[in-house]
């Protein structure tokens, strides 16, 4: 396991995946009854944009460096920027602790996370919070076993680091996988996008699970050589006024992200009428 998401962090891709995990998180919180969360490859939860790392992937400067400092006519950008902003300047929230703050009394949520040392950073991050859990494990292994939740509403993230050549083939199988145990469940899926018909298989292997409602979310911006341009989101039963929201949202908030053009994106219903 090579890859460090702290040389990612706060890049085109972890906006959109994060703005899209805080309008689903939003909706959910809409009713009282409880829902749960399960973030199957959370990474450590915080990151410093400061570090080494970071400063040597230097992607968060055309990702959320471009838009800390602004204003936001949607609500889901104001959140998540200020869920950003809470974290503290140079710091960048991940996907467990910006949901972890969005648990209400009710909710819980299980992140897992295989790497040693990154889990450790996971469960001191987390540690703040009662309704979160942290755990070691291999995520695709561990999903089975907490599905369906004993609350039967909530998120199921799927968000590898595509490093193993059949990295493809686990995802959409743990995403069949929990759509059999947990069909009713909002599954979200990250995918880079290095060659469109590879991207276009993977989402059709999935499809072909018979999803009710599919979306499907695309970023593309103008990296520079040799690093990823584009990457999806792979929405499956999204909650009701998700794809407007996310269309105002991502309208807003895609243009300022990229190098030197503005960032692109594009959303499609691939199941259902969303
Ligand atoms: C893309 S990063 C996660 C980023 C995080 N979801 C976020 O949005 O902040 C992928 C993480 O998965 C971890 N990982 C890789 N293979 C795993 C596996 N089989 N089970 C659990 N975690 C794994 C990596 O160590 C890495 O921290």
């Amino acid at each position: 396991m090579n890859y460090r998401h702290a040389f990612h962090a706060g890049n085109f891709a972890d906006v959109v995946k994060h703005l899209a995990l805080v309008s689903i998180l939003t909706s959910l919180r809409k009713k009282p009854a409880a829902f749960a969360v399960v973030d199957t490859h959370a990474g450590r939860g915080l990151y410093d944009l400061k570090s080494d790392e970071a400063v040597r992937g230097g992607e968060a400067a055309s990702g959320i460096e471009r838009l800390r400092d602004q204003g936001g006519g949607s609500e889901t950008l104001r959140l998540y920027l200020d869920l950003v902003r809470g974290v503290g300047e140079g710091r960048y929230p991940g996907s467990p602790l910006i949901a972890a703050k969005l648990l209400r009394e009710q909710d819980r949520m299980v992140a897992i996370e295989k790497h040693p040392e990154d889990f450790r950073a996971l469960a001191v991050t987390l540690a703040p919070f009662r309704r979160a859990r942290a755990v070691e494990a291999d995520g695709y292994a561990r999903l089975n076993a907490l599905l369906p939740p004993q609350e039967r509403r909530g998120l199921i993230l799927i968000d590898p680091s595509f490093e193993a050549p059949d990295e493809f083939a686990d995802a959409a199988r743990a995403v069949g996988g929990a759509l059999k145990r947990f069909a009713t469940g909002i599954v979200v899926v990250w995918f880079p996008i290095k060659s469109a018909s590879a991207a276009d298989a993977f989402c059709g292997e999935i499809l072909a699970f018979g999803p009710v409602k599919a979306l499907r979310l695309d970023i593309a911006v103008d990296a520079p050589p040799g690093r990823l341009g584009a990457a999806g989101l792979l929405v499956i039963n999204p909650p009701f006024g998700f794809a407007q929201d996310m269309a105002a949202t991502l309208a807003e908030a895609v243009p300022r992200l990229g190098r030197e053009k503005p960032a692109r994106t594009e959303i499609r219903t691939l199941a259902g009428e969303n």
